[in-house]
């Protein structure tokens, strides 16, 4: 330790033990191996190797060129949040302009969400494998997590329905849950949903539900346009239900750090003075980019989801053919999340599929205890890319 000239000795620093415990993210480990390998073929994060589409860059210049580099409201911009009220109310059933808030991404709107009803001492359930951030956001906050795991079995990933309700016990603050779910590609049925939130409903049980993939859905009967179902089709706009969304996946922003959050308008102005306190708003150019994504993407929107669909059943036939792989075409999102032989340390076979194989992927066990034997491939690219990553497993695995 050092001392100063005073002869003060500093006592040692640290975060507090909460910030401390906090797990670190075990995809950024496994990137972070790979930094500085030439040619590593990355398929640990969750985003597209595409550009976002070009009539929202320009949106977004001519916003800047034309001054949009103030503050706004802290809600957002009115024309944003209307643009995001009617997109909402389109998919999901009447929706105001008072129940939708901007946000700075998804994983600003989580924390936010879980800000304004979870306290030191609450109870949380969340239901895994999950992205970590929904598990470690409400533990930030003091909440206790328990979660509940979905089971894995000849029809890939399911809900044990009885098992999540027994967790929802009456002394539960809130439910985090995502569906469609990364990285298992799960979606919660109508049916449950509607379960949970009578569950919920009768124990004042706050849902916070992600539903950033909602878009990026491949079940249901209505092709590109499908939706996966959503808390919003079932839950009155004044009732316990957040529901967070995210610019980054259906309009390929994930770097624009722009989403949204559709919750009771009671909640509005105490969530005004979260976003003050947390970033004051969201950049102000981004968001006037984002009222074109919204008013005009439907078509890009829905030819992505069309070749995400093709990449999945590419990526997916390719890897059944390699022994030793385990794998289900998952109903949504953008990931698969197959078991693979050997991968009991997912961790440190990831690390050494960076080093040995060049090949990216995200360690199961990054998603939770019961994601551990597992790895998750992001599929948002070509045929072409795939089939090199495919190779380069083969190539590992054959050694
Ligand atoms: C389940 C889930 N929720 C939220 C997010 C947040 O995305 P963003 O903060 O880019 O909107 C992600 C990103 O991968 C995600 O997978």
């Amino acid at each position: 330790m050092s001392v100063s000239p005073s002869g003060f000795a500093p006592a040692p620093v640290a975060a507090r033990a909460t910030v401390h415990h906090l797990r670190a993210s075990r995809i950024r480990e496994v990137a972070n191996a790979g930094i500085g390998l030439p040619d590593v073929l990355p398929f640990w994060f969750g985003e597209s190797d595409q550009v976002t589409p070009a009539f929202i860059r320009d949106a977004a210049s001519r916003a800047l060129a034309g001054g949009a580099t103030f503050y706004t409201h802290n809600l957002g911009i009115a024309p944003l949040r209307s643009a995001l009220a009617d997109y909402v109310g389109a998919l999901h059933g009447a929706t105001a302009l008072d129940n939708v808030v901007v946000t700075s991404a998804g994983v600003n709107a989580l924390m936010l969400a879980a800000q304004l009803v979870a306290g030191p001492g609450d109870r949380a359930v969340a239901v895994t494998p999950l992205w970590p951030n929904l598990v470690e956001i409400p533990k930030i906050l003091g909440a206790e997590v328990e979660t509940v795991s979905l089971d894995y079995g000849a029809h890939g990933w399911t809900l044990d329905l009885d098992r999540l309700l027994a967790a929802l016990t009456p002394d539960t603050r809130l439910l985090m849950i995502n569906s469609p779910n990364n990285p298992t590609g799960w979606v919660m049925s109508r049916a449950d949903q509607q379960a949970v939130l009578a569950h919920c409903r009768r124990h004042g049980i706050w849902i916070i539900a992600d539903e950033v993939y909602e878009r990026l859905y491949y079940g249901g009967d209505a092709g590109e346009g499908a939706i996966a179902p959503s808390f919003l089709d079932i839950a009155s706009r004044d009732e316990r239900v957040i529901c967070v969304n995210s610019f980054s996946k259906a309009w390929l922003m994930t770097g624009w750090r722009l989403g949204w959050m559709v919750l009771p308008a009671a909640l509005t102005d105490d969530l005004g003075k979260l976003v003050e306190y947390n970033t004051s708003c969201a950049p102000s150019f981004v968001q006037e980019a984002g009222i074109v994504a919204v008013r005009e993407g439907e078509a890009f929107t829905r030819g992505l989801v069309g070749r995400l669909r093709a990449a999945r059943d590419h990526l997916v036939g390719a890897l059944a053919a390699v022994p030793g792989v385990d794998v289900h075409a998952p109903d949504g999102a953008m990931y698969v999340f197959f078991r693979l032989a050997g991968a009991s340390d997912s961790l440190a076979l990831c690390k050494q599929l960076v080093r040995e194989a060049r090949l990216g992927l995200a360690p199961g066990s990054a998603f939770g205890d019961e994601g551990e034997g597992f790895v998750r491939w992001c599929y948002a690219c070509d045929a072409a890319r795939l089939d090199d990553g495919v190779k380069r497993l083969r190539g590992f695995l054959g050694r």
